[in-house]
């Protein structure tokens, strides 16, 4: 054992030497390495950033329920190491028509939550693609997605009340929602419909579990997508 660890520090001398000199032939010092700028740390923003749909990657906040709710969650965030973590926190339910910039304002609020310094795990859907990707097929632990989602310390649901409805979508929007609502669990969802077709389209247990655990943020105005870049509202 001694004897093969002598053996290989007898040859390493040598082949460093070499070493050496071929980096001192190409003008390279031993402490050309070590002067080189540390990578830059990749931020907790930059990653989030990454999965963020392209369109909303700059997203700012800039409505003062959204930020008032994005410095509560940040003040109640508990300690850890690389910043505080979410807990328990209040739900906003963002409503308007058509381009008027729910998502626009949900996922600014998910990168002000994370340029407060929040660490944060989150998961966005809409609730479309939720319910295409928990379709019971087979190889495919629906459950277990569903679980994860629920439990996600931060979760944006997009355009709840959008998709089309049956007995299973209305059971698992409701096991989704009732499990963040039992939870406290901070949730930003959005949607078109006002109040009363909220209920009528997801049903009473929802719309009043909605009804306690969110703040309403009402959005009105245009259709930011249509109108042109001159009269396009800020
Ligand atoms: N405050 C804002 N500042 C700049 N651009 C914005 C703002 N709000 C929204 N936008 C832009 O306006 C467009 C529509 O916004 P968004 O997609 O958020 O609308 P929406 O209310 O979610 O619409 P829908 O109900 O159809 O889902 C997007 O291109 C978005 O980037
Ligand atoms: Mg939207």
């Amino acid at each position: 054992m001694t004897a093969t660890l002598t053996r290989e520090a007898q040859r390493v001398g040598p082949l460093a030497d070499r070493l050496s000199g071929i980096l001192a032939d190409r003008g390279i010092g031993p402490s050309a390495a070590a002067e080189e700028p540390p990578p830059e740390p990749v931020t907790a923003l930059e990653l989030a950033d990454a999965r963020i749909p392209a369109r909303y990657r700059r997203a700012v906040a800039d409505h003062p329920q959204v930020t008032a709710w994005a410095d509560q969650i940040a003040r109640a965030g508990r300690p850890g190491p690389g910043g505080p973590g979410i807990a328990e926190g209040s739900s906003l339910l963002i409503v308007g028509p058509t381009g008027t910039g729910k998502t626009y304002q949900a996922y600014g609020a998910v990168r002000a939550l994370l340029t407060r310094g929040v660490r944060l795990r989150w998961e966005a859907t809409t609730t479309a693609d939720l319910y295409a990707r928990l379709r019971p097929r087979p190889g495919h632990d629906a459950e277990r997605d569903l679980q994860a989602l629920a439990r996600s310390p931060l979760l944006l649901l997009d355009d709840l009340g959008a998709a089309k409805t049956s007995e299973w979508t209305e059971e698992l929007t409701y096991r989704l929602i009732n499990h963040r609502y039992e939870h406290l669990r901070p949730t930003l969802i959005t949607t078109n419909l006002p109040t009363a077709e909220l209920r009528t389209v997801l049903g009473d247990r929802i719309a009043s579990r909605l009804a306690e655990m969110t703040e309403r943020v009402i959005l009105t105005g245009p259709d930011r997508r249509r109108s042109t870049p001159a009269t396009r509202p800020r």
